[in-house]
């Protein structure tokens, strides 16, 4: 068998629908919800043959194949691309590109350096910071909320979080659209992203070096397991690439996300007005509802079955959780924003040893604007058009006028 996209090229499995549909479509990335209707509908899984590779968009599967770390494995790569067949772009993640048991010893170093202690004694600033926004732009009332909120935000408070001795918010934010657009297919989106890199890769590398970073951040708590033995220099500054790459667009999109959501459902705005206890619940279902990570990919590292289908080791495994998110057998009415559903088990934060790491912080940020909204906001309005933009990992908010009063 050949490759195909930098991965093996397969055979469609015995049993499993061959779909013939661009999952990297422009179109289908900044309008999922049909795509991933039509997903489930096939059935687990279905075959696509432009890439050949397996997708699957049912909530029980995704989550079997996307938490089952010794049959889908990532150190092989999370995007299209099989690291066994083609080196990556850019050094390989000590993280989420790992397989235990290297996985164990890297992310015990970011659990201690995002935990809830870490992330909670910064609870305060975050609230200031995020009250003197929403003050300033009740103040214009009219803006463009994707440049002056959610990009805003993060970007205020991120880098200094991390314990970054500069900052550059144009840099950070279009690494993370780079990187999430890298695990597509060789598209025009991956292409154009990959041309910024010789601007963006050097400075980003450079601010990972410990005489770049402050000595009260979450940079710190990684150089003492340097300075502890625990990992090397290297792997040290690798893992605050690792809060860089994943730490800002996630967090920028879920402000985004959730600012939509609340001027698409002014009923839901007013309950959580009426019950502000509900904005950490509103969070998670503004997650499920719009899946920030709308697919990321597993390879099969042995040949092994699913919902008795046979795959073949080395299969790409495209994990669609957007369609998860929106499986109508896991979600009643998924289609209905409900910010008093509490989504349990929403995939939207991934499943099982790689879940993200740092939910507890992008939870304390989005937790802070949602609150200073809250508080002091009446009315969300949309003043003009939302438009999406294509990425081909994350579902994202281009432009989002806003009015707030
Ligand atoms: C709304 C915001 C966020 C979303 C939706 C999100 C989503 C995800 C998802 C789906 C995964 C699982 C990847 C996989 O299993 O292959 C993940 C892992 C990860 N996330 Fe997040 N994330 C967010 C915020 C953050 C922030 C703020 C940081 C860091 C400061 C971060 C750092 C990471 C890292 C390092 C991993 C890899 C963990 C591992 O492999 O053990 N994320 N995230």
């Amino acid at each position: 068998m050949g490759m195909i996209e930098d991965h093996l090229e397969i055979k469609p499995p015995e049993g499993v629908p061959v779909w013939d549909v661009d999952p990297y479509d422009p179109d289908i990335l900044v309008e999922p919800s049909s795509y991933y209707a039509e997903l489930r509908s096939k059935g687990p899984f279905a075959y696509i043959p432009k890439y050949s590779i397996l997708a699957c968009g049912r909530h029980e599967e995704t989550r079997e194949v996307f938490s089952d770390h010794e049959r889908f494995v990532s150190s092989r790569g999370v995007g299209l691309q099989d690291f066994h067949l083609k080196k990556p772009w850019r050094p390989q993640s000590l993280v989420v590109e790992a397989d235990p048991p290297y996985h164990n010893k890297t992310r015990k170093v970011l659990m201690r350096a995002l935990s809830p202690k870490a992330t909670g004694a910064l609870k305060e600033r975050f609230q200031q910071a995020a009250d003197a926004l929403i003050d300033e732009l009740l103040k214009r009332g009219e803006f463009e909320a994707i440049a002056d909120m959610a990009e805003a935000f993060p970007t205020s408070v991120f880098p200094a979080a991390v314990g970054l001795k500069q900052s550059n918010k144009r840099a950070l934010i279009d690494y993370g659209a780079m990187v999430f657009n890298g695990l597509g297919p060789d598209n025009e989106l991956r292409r154009k992203s990959m041309a910024m890199g010789p601007d963006i890769v050097p400075w980003i590398a450079e601010q990972c070096r410990r005489e770049n970073t402050s000595d009260d951040g979450f940079a710190a708590t990684i150089f003492a397991a340097v300075d502890a033995g625990e990992i090397n220099e290297n792997e040290g500054e690798m893992l605050v690439r690792s809060l860089l790459s994943a730490g800002v667009d996630t967090t920028v999109t879920g402000i985004g996300s959730a600012l939509w959501c609340l001027a698409s459902f002014p009923e839901e705005f007013e309950k959580l007005k009426a019950d502000p206890k509900l904005v950490r619940p509103a969070f998670e279902e503004v997650l499920r509802y719009t899946s920030p990570v709308h697919s990321f990919c597993r390879t099969a590292d042995a040949d092994t079955r699913v919902a008795g289908i046979d795959i073949v080791k080395g299969t790409k495994i495209l994990c669609v959780l957007g369609a998860a998110n929106s499986d109508e057998t896991k979600w009643p009415e998924p289609e209905r924003f409900d910010v008093t559903r509490r989504p349990m088990g929403h995939l939207a934060m991934g499943s099982g040893i790689h879940t993200c790491v740092g939910q507890n912080l992008a939870r304390a940020e989005v937790a802070a604007v949602l609150t200073a909204i809250v508080n002091k906001v009446d009315r969300i309005e949309f003043a003009g058009e939302a438009e999406w933009r294509p990425n081909n990992a994350i579902h994202a908010l281009d432009k989002l006028p806003i009015t707030l009063s």
